[in-house]
């Protein structure tokens, strides 16, 4: 297309031609320069790295970003886990695939995207990525045995993974860890609090999903003398540097990067009033309830935990909360100045959903919510 329009509008010039058929061909041929013919160059900055460059069409963001060796955070690149998440400053994106499986609707409204899934529309886009904690550590690729698997509850286990060296993290993150069998890995957060020089052995919360290509195999024993691939640390949930009240909300096997968070915050005696809200279906799904009385009873500040059920049988005489645990969020609180609390959340979609909309609407700021949430394979186009 390019070409022709190139040629025939050179040829044709209305000077040299003036009657009214060139002159008509001549307009015709502007046209389809004008739809087909060379468009300008498009341009990407990302902030804060103060990072510009010149972005092929039909390329995403994060592709050209990393082949610009911008340090853009990703793990993915399908669009579920959210690392790659960004504000959109300027210009608009083609979504490959929709953001709002993975982002919330109080994000998408502010502008945020996913790099690894937008294709740049406009002439200049400039995206600002959420800051780091300064100290993470760079993924590496580590080769893994399971050495234990724990039943904490009926679909909960605790696996425990041997490592062919030390691996530092920041306590929240996770792990890619992908076995010979399934076709890519899987994200687990580390349920552990890290250590300063490393850990040999890491433990994840792992809950059972229905047809699920890792976790059948893994309940099953049928990774057990196997070699995964463990790729880590990722992600961006950790413990903001504050003294405001945090409150934290896992559901089911979230509560994991929870328990690695608090366990850090408490063996760092961190001073601030913390909440810990979990939401389970039945009594028989609540676990580490030891360990998480453990860290009330040293921790700085007051601390509460509310486990709340969602299935709990009428008649069983259990005393807590019941419903769904975000319909607890605003009580846990009573008398907070919401726009200065801080949110942590992990677990399922929907709760994540749930509780953003909640804090938000009590007035926290969209920025002070962070979470992972354990999205799966369920909503992605590729196969396991
Ligand atoms: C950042 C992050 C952290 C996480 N941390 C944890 C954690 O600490 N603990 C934890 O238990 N989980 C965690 N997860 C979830 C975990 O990564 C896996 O998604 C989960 O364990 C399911 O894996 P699976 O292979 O068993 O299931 P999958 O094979 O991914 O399948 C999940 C479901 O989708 C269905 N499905 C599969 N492929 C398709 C398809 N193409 N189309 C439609 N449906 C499909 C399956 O039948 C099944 O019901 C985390 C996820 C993220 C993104
Ligand atoms: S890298 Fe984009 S969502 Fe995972």
């Amino acid at each position: 297309m390019l070409p022709l329009a190139d040629s025939v509008s050179s040829d044709l010039a209305p000077s040299r031609f003036p009657n009214d058929f060139r002159m008509k061909v001549w307009l015709m041929a502007s046209f389809l320069k004008s739809i087909f013919g060379s468009k300008p160059a498009k341009t990407v900055k990302v902030e804060p790295f103060g990072s510009e460059f010149e972005i092929p069409n039909g390329q995403t963001l994060l592709e050209s970003a990393l082949q610009h060796n911008v340090p853009f955070p990703h793990n993915c690149t399908v669009g579920t886990c959210g690392s790659c998440k960004c504000k959109l400053k300027t210009g608009r994106v083609k979504a490959i695939t929709d953001f709002g499986y993975t982002l919330s609707r109080q994000e998408l409204e502010a502008g945020y995207i996913l790099a690894c899934q937008a294709v740049p529309r406009d002439e200049l886009t400039v995206v600002e990525v959420e800051s780091q904690a300064e100290d993470t550590p760079p993924p590496e690729k580590f080769v893994g045995r399971i050495a234990s698997r724990e039943t904490l509850t009926h679909d909960i286990v605790r696996v425990t993974i041997e490592l062919d060296r030390p691996l530092r993290y920041i306590a929240g993150q996770y792990a890619n860890i992908k076995s010979p069998n399934v076709a890519r890995g899987r994200y687990y957060s580390f349920a552990d609090a890290p250590e300063r020089n490393g850990r040999s052995r890491i433990s994840f919360f792992v809950r059972k999903v229905p047809g699920g290509a890792f976790t059948e195999a893994l309940f099953t024993g049928r990774l057990d003398d196997l070699q995964l691939e463990v790729d880590a640390p990722h992600g961006g949930f950790y413990l903001r540097m504050s003294t405001v009240p945090m409150v934290c909300v896992a559901g089911g096997s979230g509560l994991a990067p929870l328990m690695s968070l608090l366990e850090d915050a408490r063996k760092s005696r961190v001073r601030r009033r913390c909440i810990l809200l979990f939401g389970a279906r039945s009594q028989a799904d609540l676990y580490v309830l030891e360990q998480i009385k453990g860290i009330a009873n040293a921790w700085q500040d007051p601390f509460d935990f509310i486990p709340v059920l969602s299935e709990e049988p009428a008649d069983s005489g259990w005393k807590g909360a019941r419903g769904l645990v975000t319909e607890f969020i605003a009580s846990s609180l009573p008398d907070a100045n919401w726009a200065e609390v801080e949110g942590y959340m992990c677990g399922p979609p929907g709760m994540i959903d749930a509780g953003i909309g909640v804090m938000t609407g009590l007035g926290t700021r969209l920025g002070s919510i962070h979470y992972d949430k354990f999205t799966d394979e369920s909503h992605s186009s590729n196969s396991i």
